[in-house]
């Protein structure tokens, strides 16, 4: 049985060119800098993906901890940012041996659609364990269920447009329809919550949360949340 953990942990043309992932990764970096309160902060991102950027994050922060399940991503990073002593590689079993109220900032872009809504559960209730009272849960690309395949290609050729890989993201889209992705999304499915379910999750794992006017990708269709853990109530 496929699953996502060994699609994300193989070769994939996600990114329909360097420069579609150059762009990406700059973008996501430069939002994820810019939820920093302030320049002390030690930050997790969960599923970062290849993370080509961290170093602008950790430019601006004490520490960035970069979590992926993918042993290859993981690979790559720490290959990257050997030199970068802000910058740690951690599997998803570093992060939850990681003390209660030690962090900052936790950021997840694009993850939470390739769990199950259990995985999700599980993963609310570490982050907000390690949480420090003041620190802030960024979780975005949260898929609504009404946004499709459609939406995305549009959104993607309006990025492409505006960042110089327009052509290439005509190609990589011809592509993605026949792609192991577009299978595997059909086989398995992705996680989608509408902004009231979400919310719920946040409230039941002890966040407050509220949505943002802005997703931090490219497609506005899809949703950014921003969460804070809220008092314990005696
Ligand atoms: C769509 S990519 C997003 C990467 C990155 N966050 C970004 O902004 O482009 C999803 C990433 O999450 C990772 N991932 C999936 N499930 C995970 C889990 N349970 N814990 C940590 N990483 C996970 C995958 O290996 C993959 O690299």
């Amino acid at each position: 049985m496929p699953s996502w953990r060994e699609f994300w942990d193989s070769a994939h043309s996600i990114y329909v060119s360097e420069r579609h992932k150059d762009v990406h990764y700059r973008d996501v970096a430069e939002q994820l800098a810019g939820f920093m309160s302030h320049p002390n902060a030690r930050v997790l991102d969960h599923g970062s993906g290849e993370a080509i950027h961290a170093d602008l994050v950790a430019a601006a922060a004490r520490e960035v901890l970069l979590c992926d399940s993918a042993a290859s991503v993981r690979a790559s990073i720490a290959a990257r940012f050997a030199g970068n002593p802000k910058i740690k590689v951690i599997a998803p079993e570093d992060v939850e041996r990681l003390p209660g109220a030690s962090l900052d900032l936790i950021f997840a872009n694009s993850l939470v659609q390739y769990l199950t809504p259990a995985e999700l559960d599980r993963l609310l209730a570490l982050w907000r364990r390690l949480l420090a009272p003041n620190g802030v849960l960024i979780v975005a690309d949260v898929i609504p269920p009404h946004v499709g395949a459609l939406s995305d290609g549009i959104a993607l050729i309006r990025y492409a447009g505006a960042n110089g890989f327009l052509g290439a993201a005509l190609v990589g889209l011809g592509r993605t329809a026949l792609s192991r992705y577009r299978r595997l999304r059909s086989e398995l499915g992705i996680a989608r919550y509408s902004e009231a379910e979400f919310l719920a999750k946040l409230r039941a794992a002890g966040f407050s949360g509220e949505r943002l006017a802005k997703n931090v990708e490219h497609n506005p269709a899809r949703m950014t949340f921003r969460a804070r853990p809220a008092p314990l109530t005696s």
